[in-house]
């Protein structure tokens, strides 16, 4: 590897955006663009132009506040991206890109993870993003990043369980196509619109907003019988209170297992008889979804009446995305890399 070359692998999620890079900086930033909606909010930002992350989300009163890969073209399909949710792209790129802390004029050789069945003008808005600071890109499918990263290539199916999409994929040892695809849009969003549902009629009097109700699940989301009670508070006409709400939070992560346990169970079905036993004993669950406790367990019990499975969660759901296209872009051969030079300036 020549010196100035810097390998990049980044996961760019709806919810999060991580980037693994090779001098080792590993880094994630909630995937919110703000931009100061006037003076007086710029001088509050002490000046800046564009805030990032966690600070944007929290200071979005004073903000025109994006959360650009949320229904952008390379997540939804038939989505069409407009030229400020482009810009917002493409400073939430740059931005991740300036973290990894890679000297100025170096060259930087970037995989990117994209859905497993993106659409071509969603990818073509993500090269054109990040070939602003990245010299050579390459999109790659996300699953398979995640499998690549662990080494789990062969007759492996990868479920990424995000916030906007849940993505199956098989691998069988070459890059997969359409039909070793699958995507279904019960994923961490829609779990908290269910959730949020649930809580506004079980206790219509309760005042809550949806990054609450995310919080709650994120403390306690479980699809275990034995799972931990959930007490929240939340006001009631201005006074905070406490709920009970074990039960619904349940409820709305078990959504998620039939629409997975369906696209799983058609992918295995129409792979290759002989392989079909293997790769049910080799599905990998990554993605922040597969932090629900006993998600792993309740995919294997449905999957009990197809011939049972093994489930494998991935110990690092955070990186695993950005850590598998960060191997795959190093193990790269570099005349591959001179193919897809971008017109960084
Ligand atoms: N402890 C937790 N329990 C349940 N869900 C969680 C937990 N922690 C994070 N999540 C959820 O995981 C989702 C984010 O996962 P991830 O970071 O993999 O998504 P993403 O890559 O940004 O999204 P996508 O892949 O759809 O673009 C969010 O919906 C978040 O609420
Ligand atoms: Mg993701």
């Amino acid at each position: 590897m020549a010196d100035n070359i810097f390998y990049i692998g980044i996961d760019l999620g709806t919810s999060r955006t991580s980037i693994s890079c090779s001098n080792g900086v590993r880094e994630t930033v909630w995937s919110y663009v703000g931009y100061p909606k006037d003076h007086v909010a710029k001088k509050k930002f002490g000046g800046r132009d564009i805030i990032y992350g966690k600070e944007a989300l929290e200071g979005r009163l004073a903000l025109d506040l994006f959360r650009p890969m949320a229904g952008s073209a390379v997540k939804q399909k038939g989505a069409v991206d407009d030229p400020r949710r482009k810009q917002a792209i493409k400073d939430l790129i740059q931005h991740v890109v300036a973290l990894a802390k890679i000297p100025t004029g170096a060259t930087i050789y970037g995989m990117i993870g994209s859905p497993a069945e993106a659409s071509v003008e969603g990818k073509a808005t993500i090269l054109e993003a990040a070939s602003s600071c990245i010299d050579s890109v390459i999109i790659c499918s996300e699953p398979y990043a995640v499998a690549y990263g662990l080494d789990f290539i062969d007759n492996t199916l990868v479920i990424d369980i995000g916030a906007g999409t849940t993505d199956l994929c098989r691998l069988h040892g070459t890059m997969p196509k359409p039909e070793d695809q699958r995507t279904h849009e019960v994923a961490g969003d829609a779990i908290d619109q269910t959730l949020a549902g649930l809580i506004k009629e079980k206790h219509p009097e309760a005042q809550f907003s949806i990054n609450m109700v995310r919080s709650f699940k994120e403390k306690y989301s479980s699809v275990s019988k034995n799972m931990d009670r959930a007490t929240v508070e939340m006001p009631v006409a201005g006074k905070p209170q406490k709920f009970e709400i074990t039960e619904l939070i349940y409820k709305a992560c078990y959504t998620l297992v039939p629409p997975t346990v369906a696209a799983l169970q058609d992918l295995i079905a129409s792979y290759d008889p002989e392989y079909q036993a293997q790769m049910r004993n080799n599905i990998l669950l990554g993605g922040g979804g597969s932090v629900i406790k006993g998600l792993g367990l309740a995919i294997e019990d449905a999957l009990e009446e197809y011939g049972g499975g093994k489930v494998t969660t991935v110990e690092e759901p955070q990186y695993a995305g950005a850590n598998g296209a960060l191997k795959f872009a190093l193990d790269m051969p570099p005349e591959f890399w001179h193919e897809f030079k971008s017109a960084k300036a």
